[in-house]
């Protein structure tokens, strides 16, 4: 066989290994009784099939049994990655990290995480940090990574094929979606004019962080806590919109080649939207989707308009 072709790759890049058997043909008995419910994504030119599956606000308290873990490992059989948008932790405490971490060691694919607010309550970051580490949770705040998720086919010189899929991810803030989505802005007092500064920082975190994610890829997932945009809001009462995400984020995005936003933070809100650029948005919080995702990212032109998967759930 001839030797494979040298392909340079940036720092970090992670090799996927293929499944033993291939993740979207697997026999009910091996999928066991998960039915995770699939939404295929449109991204052109992608050979084969990318699963990605994703949920967020898993709000783990040490009083508090952490449900998660069955579906998890489940998922795990059925996807290539697994995106967690979040508020891992109710109160951020080291030891409600150190329960997810154990959870998440557990899940057979690589997992990558963001912080949410309740996250950011943790006092000992480094720590923190250290703790999803080394269970082999990849943890972005205002950073990307790259995947080579083997696909079917045949690449060049008989090599397996590879999608380059590229996660960049950041936590995000508040501070509103006015005036494009919501017409007025928050009321304007001091915490939310400390909102909006924060939230210009973080969209200049995001934009710094695109900016520079510049390899050539296949499908590229903006993975952020806070929504950029209201259209995933749903329930949730507009009075609190300043507190859930904000539409600078969404101008970002829109400037750059992202073919699919994931957020959480939002429990009220519902599982499917856009940015005001046309960019697809998904809520993944749990109490809106009940249960893990899966984004099947492939070449679906011509197989007609596909709906989201999921349907809205009231929150717990
Ligand atoms: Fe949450
Ligand atoms: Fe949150």
């Amino acid at each position: 066989m001839p030797p494979r072709p040298f392909v340079p790759m940036p720092r970090g890049t992670t090799w996927i290994r293929p499944p033993a058997v291939p993740r979207d043909r697997l026999p009910g008995d091996l999928a066991g009784d998960a039915a995770f419910p699939v939404e295929p994504v449109q991204i052109s030119g992608l050979a084969g099939r990318v699963r990605i599956a994703a949920i967020g606000d898993f709000h783990a308290r040490l009083d508090r049994e952490f449900v998660f873990g069955p579906a998890l490992r489940q998922v795990a059989s059925q996807a290539d990655l697994l995106l967690v948008a979040g508020d891992l932790t109710d109160n951020g405490r080291l030891e409600e990290f150190e329960m997810v971490a154990e959870r998440l060691a557990g899940v057979d694919v690589p997992v990558v995480t963001v912080l949410g607010n309740h996250d950011r309550r943790c006092l000992r970051r480094v720590a923190m940090r250290r703790t999803l580490e080394s269970a082999g949770v990849i943890l972005l705040d205002g950073e990307s990574t790259m995947f080579l998720v083997p696909v079917a086919g045949t690449g060049a010189q008989g090599t397996t094929p590879a999608a380059r899929i590229q996660i960049v991810g950041i936590g995000g803030y508040g501070g509103g979606f006015w005036p494009e989505e919501t017409g007025s802005g928050p009321p304007l007092h001091r915490a939310t004019q400390a909102f909006a500064v924060r939230a210009r920082r973080e969209a200049a975190r995001l934009e710094a962080t695109l900016a520079g994610a510049t390899d050539e890829v296949d499908a590229r997932i903006v993975l952020m806590h806070y929504s950029p945009t209201s259209s995933t809001l749903g329930r949730e009462p507009l009075v609190k919109y300043w507190m859930l995400g904000n539409i600078e984020l969404a101008r970002v995005i829109d400037r750059f080649d992202v073919d699919l936003v994931v957020h959480g933070h939002a429990h009220l809100g519902n599982p499917a939207g856009q940015t005001i650029g046309g960019t697809p948005v998904r809520n993944v919080a749990a109490h809106v989707i009940g249960r893990p995702v899966i984004y099947a990212l492939g070449d679906t032109a011509g197989s007609g308009h596909v709906e989201p998967a999921m349907s809205v759930r009231t929150a717990g």
